[in-house]
């Protein structure tokens, strides 16, 4: 069976969890893993085991960077393709997209705007699929956030994580989903109408079941941001959403991550934020640049989390595979 990352939820608590451990490996070891360097696949072929595609639908610093380096670091050749330079979903379909390129590289990572999309990608690819940003959910930016908590606060299970703001975003959604696959208590506060929907909600809480964490959802912030250990937000007007900018720079404003809301945090609480930031709206420049702030390290985590995924990815196929033969 073909691993994808397609939504927080496809890595168990427990995958989520080795995953981690060994982004936490990679980043000691940077040179570590040759997988993409041209060994064998399980049966034999060595047919495109060297090129990952990268994919974008949207525009990108961070995810095509931290692509790029991670697979050359893997011994991988980074195909970038960017936006209107692929016929896919205009010209060709999804779904003849993957056949095509399954024959041709080892993963397929694409930032897109339909989460249908990637699984129409998924379902019709037998090498692993990368959600590296969709409009429902940032799986990637999750398990760097995870890894750049752990390396501050120690153990993820059992602490609190409050997310403001924009609450119907990807970001929002991934943060509810990956947060409490790590067993942590996760606290979501934005305004009524833009909060997560229901069915996210849903399978929040039965992760949560599982793993000890929780989940509350309130527009009320002070309920929200009391005694969190991790304070984070993200962009009013995510990419896709510009005609309604004016609009979304009114409706947040009492969301917003500023001096006020973390001094109701716990005191050694951390800041993180997925960037890009846009200071004075969703965070002011105190807080972002302040000591409580993490966003570089949650920045350069990106690249050693995506490897440990790419690398579990691809090893885990591989496995099912020969299991499978
Ligand atoms: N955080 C993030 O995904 O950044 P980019 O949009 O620059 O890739
Ligand atoms: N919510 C933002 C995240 C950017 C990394 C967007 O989708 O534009």
């Amino acid at each position: 069976m073909t691993r994808h990352f397609l939504v927080d939820t496809d890595l168990s608590p427990a995958e989520q969890a080795e995953v981690l451990e060994l982004a936490a490996e990679l980043k000691k070891a940077p040179y570590s893993k040759g997988t993409f360097a041209g060994t064998p696949n399980a049966d034999g072929t060595t047919t495109g085991q060297q090129t990952v595609a990268v994919i974008f639908d949207k525009t990108s610093t961070r995810t095509r960077v931290s692509f790029s380096a991670g697979v050359a670091a893997l011994g991988g050749n980074p195909l970038i393709i960017n936006p209107g330079e692929a016929q896919i979903g205009h010209k060709e379909s999804v779904s003849d997209t993957a056949k095509v390129l399954e024959r041709m590289v080892s993963t397929i990572v694409w930032r897109t705007y339909s989460q249908a999309g990637l699984e129409e990608m998924a379902a019709n690819s037998k090498v692993p699929v990368i959600n590296a940003l969709s409009d429902d959910y940032h799986p990637c930016q999750l398990l760097a956030d995870l890894l750049t908590i752990k390396e501050h606060k120690g153990e993820l299970a059992g602490l609190v994580m409050t997310y403001m703001g924009d609450s119907a975003n990807n970001m929002a959604n991934s943060y509810l989903l990956a947060g409490v696959t790590a067993g942590m208590h996760v606290r979501i506060t934005g305004p009524e109408g833009y909060l997560p929907a229901d069915a996210v909600v849903q399978a929040a809480q039965e992760r949560a079941a599982q793993t000890g964490g929780s989940v509350l959802i309130t527009t009320d912030v002070a309920e929200a941001v009391a005694g969190a250990d991790v304070l984070v937000t993200d962009t009013w007007v995510s990419m896709g959403q510009e005609e309604e900018k004016a609009q979304r720079l009114e409706l947040f404003t009492e969301y917003a991550l500023d001096d006020a809301a973390l001094a109701q945090a716990a005191p050694d609480a951390i800041v993180l934020h997925c960037l890009p930031a846009y200071r004075g709206y969703e965070i002011s420049a105190s807080v972002i640049d302040g000591p409580q702030s993490v966003v570089w390290d949650e920045a350069e985590n990106r690249l050693h989390a995506q490897k440990a995924l790419m690398v579990w990815l691809v090893e885990k196929t591989a496995a099912g595979r020969q299991a499978g033969a």
